[in-house]
């Protein structure tokens, strides 16, 4: 959905007349621009995703060889157009465009820093449906951050790539509407050399097939996705697929010098997704599983049905981190990153009801210990705004999680967990913002909640203590 085009910076454009000759009569009010804007409306990330369309499908096929890290794809884009456009842009990271085809025609393109600009032999309607095919190949270029993101996107490896684009990193491998807002479905056909695999999100349709020493992976993934989330990891991986107790399909992939962990890996993805789709409601994808890869990240992410650890072997929290995200952030997208509490606040408060869960210490106690540093850091830092320079602020994750404690405290248990399974049922697979949690929590608790959660999400200070012990 990209509900966030309204923003587009070309409203309202002047346009010349002999241009304006050519725009078929507009509603009163409506913009006169035929050009999409180059970014979707979040305040943040004013370059991220593009205006003027909404994707619903990318099909993309890719073939990546380790030895010489080159990637070549074609990726065919299914959009509808949300005005009329005569040109509109992707996002796209280095590589070479060699061609571009709007409904099977030839379109001239120009690439401008990250934007490759697309100019279709005939203009799009707003409402039509169109399909943009994209034929590229390069050395994919991971994006640098060095302020608090480190190194995101196409990473390669030693004997594949490590994938993982958190937060605008998907435009280093493939043309994208590259913005939460704007979720998609997915195919992905990945040919690699023989011996090594290559893993999607969703599942696997089909054997993969063997010719001449390559072999291709076909992945789809049904359910709308953003485009953060997607991932082609290769390499050489030890797999085992298994299924939860309650059913699910579970796929777990492992570096070799992680095998040790593989069957760690799969039965703890089994039994926490589990055990999150009865407190969360249920699972919301067609698999759950893992990726275990040996590029030092030191992060993880959430990739929708396959976390990915980066060179570790995660403890359980940690998956159940993850996990938690599948309904956090992968089925509930946020439509702007400010909003990220939402994922990472969330998945935080996962770790400690893990804890509580297990045995090993209730939410109230983790809530305590960190409310007791009156000199933390995060106490100068809103998590519900977090910054485009420190998106992954411990503010967001700590005080984040801190703030469903506090409304779990002033609800009580009996409306805080209908709350969460009614959230993750009103929004399955949609876009959410920190707004429309607040009314909900609010309709359901039957209370008046402005004053909690501007003092734990929106204040640079210390919130009071909680009432009570
Ligand atoms: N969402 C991830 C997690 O909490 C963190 C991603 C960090 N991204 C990055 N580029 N450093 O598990
Ligand atoms: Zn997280």
């Amino acid at each position: 959905v990209g509900a966030a085009t309204a923003c587009a910076p070309s409203e309202g454009a002047v346009v010349a007349p002999s241009q304006a000759a050519a725009v078929a009569p507009v509603t009163p009010g409506a913009s006169k621009s035929t050009t999409g804007a180059p970014g979707i409306g979040d305040p943040d990330f004013p370059d991220d995703g593009n205006g003027g369309y909404d994707v619903q499908h990318y099909d993309l096929r890719l073939s990546y060889d380790p030895a010489s890290r080159k990637l070549a794809g074609s990726a065919t884009i299914e959009a509808k157009a949300a005005q009329d456009l005569t040109s509109f842009d992707l996002d796209l990271h280095g590589l070479t465009v060699s061609r571009v085809t709007v409904d099977g025609g030839a379109a001239s393109f120009d690439r401008s820093k990250d934007e490759l600009v697309i100019e279709p032999g005939k203009r799009i309607s707003n409402g039509h449906r169109f399909a943009v095919t994209v034929d590229y190949a390069g050395v994919p270029e991971p994006m640098h951050d060095s302020a608090n993101l480190g190194e995101y996107g196409f990473i390669s490896t030693a004997d594949g790539a490590f994938v993982t684009c958190e937060p605008n990193g998907a435009k280093t491998w493939f043309p994208s509407n590259d913005h939460p807002s704007d979720k998609a479905t997915y195919d992905f056909r990945i040919t690699v050399p023989e011996g090594l695999t290559a893993i999607a999100n969703g599942e696997m349709t089909g054997t993969p097939q063997t010719k001449a020493g390559r072999t291709t992976f076909a992945w789809r993934e049904k359910h709308p996705m953003a485009s953060y989330l997607a991932t082609m990891t290769t390499g050489k991986f030890q797999v085992r697929t298994g299924t939860s107790d309650k059913g699910l399909p579970i796929y777990v992939a492992v570096a070799d010098s992680f095998r040790g962990s593989l069957d760690q890996l799969l039965t703890q993805t089994g039994k926490i997704t589990d055990y999150w789709s009865t407190v969360f409601g249920p699972y919301p994808f067609s698999s759950t599983g893992g990726v275990i890869d040996d590029y030092a990240a030191g992060y993880a992410l959430e990739n929708q049905t396959k976390p990915i650890y980066g060179g570790f072997s995660p403890e359980p929290a940690i998956i159940a981190h993850e996990l938690a995200h599948q309904w956090f952030g992968d089925s509930l997208t946020i439509t702007r990153w400010r909003d990220l509490w939402l994922n990472e606040g969330f998945a935080t408060y996962a770790e400690w009801l893990w804890a509580e869960h297990t045995g090993q210490g209730t939410a109230d106690s983790a809530f305590k210990r960190l409310y007791a540093n009156a000199a933390d850091p995060m106490w100068a830092y809103p998590p519900g705004a977090a910054r485009a320079d420190d998106l992954f602020g411990a503010a967001v994750y700590n005080r984040g999680a801190m703030t469903l404690h506090a409304l779990r405290r002033e609800i009580g248990d009996d409306k805080f967990f209908p709350l969460i399974r009614a959230w993750t049922d009103a929004h399955r697979y949609g876009n959410v913002t920190t707004q429309e949690f607040i009314a909900l929590a609010e309709r359901i608790s039957g209370k008046n909640l402005k004053g909690l959660f501007d003092a734990w999400l929106f204040q640079p200070r210390r919130p009071a203590p909680l009432a009570g012990p």
